[in-house]
């Protein structure tokens, strides 16, 4: 199995866990480009794992790894549980300290678990003595302003085993609103020896160049940046081993990735929840064109693939005419 490949070394960007977003279809367009990314699965649920262990859930294909296999939850028993169950097909487990939304969180779960340090090193460190497999956390600055406790959380973590971390740099507070404090992510770079992965709106190459000079970090993980840039894993790869600067996709690039896109997930989901699914991701692929909001707003009424593909062929004709 090819799990067996990851060198922590070699990671140098990482696909951010995108709950409702990252399928077999994103995955895939991301390794199209990447050989080396380090794919996340979306938060896996300790509980429901346990009390399902679905093989759908942790059956993946071999292009989808390295493959890092997020675990949520707060209690040991489960969360080893769960690890061990997942153990077979995972390239290294990361445990999830910084989910922020309210049905997570009031549990004890996600980023409510920094208030709760030793109880994450316990499960961190338990679920690296039942699996053998490298394990990381990714956390926030902390649950507030004024409760920012990264870098005795990730101290602790990192005592306790950990093999990375990755810090999102806003408080569960913050949501997901303001910007990432990058210079955070420097402060814990400072402070711990294993590598820590800088998160957040890491959107452009030009982006990541910033953060990681700022940052010093070992190396990013991108969320929504890759939503409508499947070269951008690669392009920063590319960057950060051999210092080549591959320039951002021109529009016609990034419409031709969306139709390919959309196209994949009518082929994998069906035209009718295809279709539907991919209205989440209009924002992203055409967010420098002029009006990008009134087109987004005509594209998520459409219902099949050819009349997207209509409006996608007008918004390019229109834009590379300049008749914005
Ligand atoms: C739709 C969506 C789903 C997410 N799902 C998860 C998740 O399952 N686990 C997790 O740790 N973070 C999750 N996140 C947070 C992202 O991994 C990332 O930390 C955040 O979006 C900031 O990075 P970005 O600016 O590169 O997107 C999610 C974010 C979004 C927007």
């Amino acid at each position: 199995m090819p799990k067996n490949k990851l060198n922590i070394n070699d990671i140098k960007v990482i696909q951010a866990p995108l709950a409702g977003i990252s399928d077999i279809v994103f995955r895939g367009q991301i390794r199209k480009h990447s050989l080396s990314c380090l794919m996340t699965t979306e938060m896996i649920s300790s509980e429901m794992l346990c009390n399902n262990p679905n093989p759908r859930i942790i059956q993946f294909e071999e292009f989808e790894y390295p493959l890092s296999f997020q675990l949520v939850g707060h209690k040991v028993d489960k969360m080893v549980k769960a690890a061990k169950i997942i153990s077979p097909y995972a390239s290294m487990i990361d445990i999830n300290c910084g989910c922020p939304v309210k049905k997570v969180v009031v549990s004890g779960d996600g980023s409510a678990m920094m208030k709760t340090p030793k109880l994450a090193c316990e499960i961190l460190s338990a679920i690296k003595e039942a699996t053998n497999l490298p394990v990381s956390a990714k956390f926030r600055l902390g649950w507030s302003k004024s409760q920012e406790n990264f870098i005795e959380f990730g101290k602790a973590l990192q005592n306790a085993g950990a093999d990375f971390v990755t810090l999102h740099a806003r408080t569960r507070a913050d949501m997901y609103q303001g910007s990432a404090d990058w210079n955070k992510i420097k402060l814990l770079v400072d402070e711990l020896d294993i590598p820590v992965f800088a998160n957040g709106d890491i959107k452009t190459l030009d982006d990541a160049k910033k953060c990681l000079e700022l940052t010093n970090a070992r190396g990013v993980s991108i969320g929504r940046g890759i939503m409508g840039d499947f070269t951008l894993p690669y392009r920063i790869e590319k960057y950060i081993n051999e210092g080549i600067i591959i320039p951002d996709p021109t529009l016609e690039e990034r419409i031709l990735m969306l139709k390919e896109h959309l196209h994949l997930e009518v082929l994998n989901m069906g035209e009718i929840n295809g279709v539907k699914f991919m209205r989440k991701f209009y924002n992203y692929y055409i967010s420098s064109v002029r009006n990008a909001s009134k087109y987004r707003s005509v594209l998520v009424t459409l219902d099949n693939e050819k009349e997207i593909n209509k409006v996608l062929d007008e918004i390019l004709l229109i834009h590379s005419k300049n008749l914005v």
